[in-house]
Formats: structure tokens, sequence, C-alpha cells
């Protein structure tokens, strides 16, 4: 299979076969990360700047960790840490990194759109880590990862993502990729974070959780983005984790198999009760563990691991 994508911007621009190739690669390198000595010579020679603009712990440090695995010189920059607290533009930032010759930057912005528009004007390769409300590519892919590894396909799953629809990246990735493999999306949660028109992408909309998990294969709770919603969305968080949190009661709706996941970071008590987070069905750390070898297959397609037939 040919990987031909310089940059990873969105699942919207991947094909089904783009990423059966992304999962079967990250499939390969999960062994990597086993071993006694965890380190190939793969990128060896190849520079990679995580420029993270927003928090992160899983993300940057499953990234920092993929690259150094690959044997390349990874560096990460924060914007609290860099010029950007100065003033400088986002635009002057990527050239001045740029004149330094990476081959990938890695990206987290708070605006949708930003490695996009980072994208358009450096010569290297980059990869989103989430922009905005927009998209979580590599998250969404750690997910599908995950999600087959326990139910082998997603011909025929059902996957009920429930929480705040409407400023989860993580949950329009997941949109694009799951429908794209074949499964059936229902998203859940209150109205007011269910952004308007969201069924034209495939979804099943649904505003009662119980509905949305009833006999799913896979369920998957999302935090509210509380830095992310402009006017508050709802009364309190005590009635949200009354109505849209998972708990042992509305979990044995879904089916006896099914998986809990979570993309982190959670908040327990509010989407998800520790009893279920820490429960038997929980696969959340398995995530967090794909996100590695996800991450390495990334860098070493578009690093043009893939690219010759
Ligand atoms: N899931 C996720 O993006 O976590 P971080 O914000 O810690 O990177």
């Amino acid at each position: 299979m040919v990987f031909r994508h310089k940059h990873i911007l969105g699942i919207e621009h991947l094909s089904r076969d783009d990423i059966q190739t992304i999962l079967d690669t990250a499939e390969n390198f999960r062994e990597i990360n086993s071993r006694e000595i965890k380190k190939v010579p793969t990128l060896r020679g190849k520079t990679i700047i995580n420029l993270f603009y927003e928090a992160s712990t899983r993300t940057r440090t499953s990234f920092e960790i993929a690259g150094k695995r690959l044997s390349a010189d990874t560096i990460n920059i924060s914007a609290s840490g860099s010029s950007v607290s100065k003033g400088e533009t986002l635009e002057d930032t990527a050239r001045n990194l740029e004149a330094m010759h990476p081959d990938i930057i890695v990206m987290r912005h708070a605006a949708s759109g930003a490695p996009h528009y980072l994208a358009e004007r450096i010569g290297c390769s980059v990869i989103n880590a989430g922009d905005g409300a927009h998209e979580h590519p590599s998250q969404a892919l750690l997910d599908l990862l995950t999600i087959r590894q326990h139910k082998k396909t997603f011909e025929g799953l059902t996957v009920a993502i429930v929480g705040d629809i409407a400023h989860s990246r993580v949950a329009r990735s997941n949109l694009y990729a799951l429908t794209r493999m074949g499964a059936k999306v229902r998203l859940a949660g209150p109205g007011t974070m269910i952004p308007p028109g969201i069924e034209r992408l495939g979804a099943e909309v649904y505003t009662d959780i119980r509905e949305a998990i009833r006999d799913a294969d896979v369920v998957m709770m999302l935090r509210i983005q509380l830095e992310r919603q402009g006017k508050t969305l709802l009364p309190t968080l005590r009635e949200y984790a009354r109505f849209y949190g998972l708990n042992q009661e509305n979990l044995k709706l879904a089916k006896g198999d099914a998986i809990v996941m979570h993309p982190g970071p959670m908040n327990r008590g509010v989407e998800i009760s520790s009893y279920v987070a820490d429960g038997n069905q929980n696969v959340i750390l398995e995530q967090v563990e794909n996100g590695v070898a996800v991450r390495m297959a990334l860098l070493y397609l578009v690093a043009g691991g893939e690219s010759k037939e």
C-alpha cells in the first residue's frame, strides 16, 4: 500500500485505504514498544518539532516518545516558553522554525485550521495534534486501533459518543473515521452541545444517553470542553453527571461485551463514574498505549516510509 500524504491535517482527507494503512503500520510498530531496547533507526537524521500552543499530557508525550523510538531528533516547544508569549505571530514563528530545516512539525492550537495555515506556508510535513473544536486525527486513529483490537472489524459496530459534541475535535475525527470504516455512530449530549446539522456527516443524534448507549458495542465518553464554551451550556455539573454521566447502571444498557473509552483527560464523577472508569470494560489506558504506536506510524508515513511501490 502506498501512502502519499505529506501532511496529516484531519481524518476528513483520509480514505478508507489510508486509515487501514495507518492502523496496520501502527500494529507493526506496537511490538517495538514492548522490547527491552525500544529504539529502531527508521527516522535517524530526521528532526521533529512538537509545537504545542495548548496544554497536553498524552498527545505531546506520545509524539515525543514516538519520535525518539524511531531515532528522530525531537524538540518540544510550548507557547508559554516560546517567543509567542512576546507577541510573535504564528507565521513568523513558523518561518523561523522552518529556517532550522525540520522534517515534521506536530502542532496543537486553539484555533481551528491553524495546522492547515502552517502547512500552506512552510515546506516540511505538518501533523495536526488537535486544532480547536475541528479535528484530532491521531486521537481518532488510536481509538480505531483500540476498537479493532477488541472487535476485529468496524463493519456493523455501533459506537456511541457521548458528551460535549459541539466542542469536541475527538468526536468529529472519530465520526469521520468510524463511518468511513463502516461503523454506525450515535452522538449524544444535551441539545446545547450538539452542533446543528451534524446528522449530515452520517451520525444518528440523541439527547437521551440511555437510548444512545442501548445495545452499543463501544461507548466513548467525552469531557465537557469548558475552555471552548463561550457561555454556560448546562445548569450544573451535578445535573450533567445525573443525565449524561456513564455509570454502573446505564452501562448495563450497552452490549455485555461493550468497551468503554475516553480520550482523556477524564473528569471523574462528571462524564464518567470512577467505578466505570476503572471497571473491567474500560480500555482507556490501552488507548494511551496505542497512541505511541499510532504516532510512530504517522511520523514514519509522512516521512516517506511507504511512498515507494
Ligand atoms: N486525548 C488528548 O488529546 O489528551 P491530551 O490533551 O493530554 O493530549
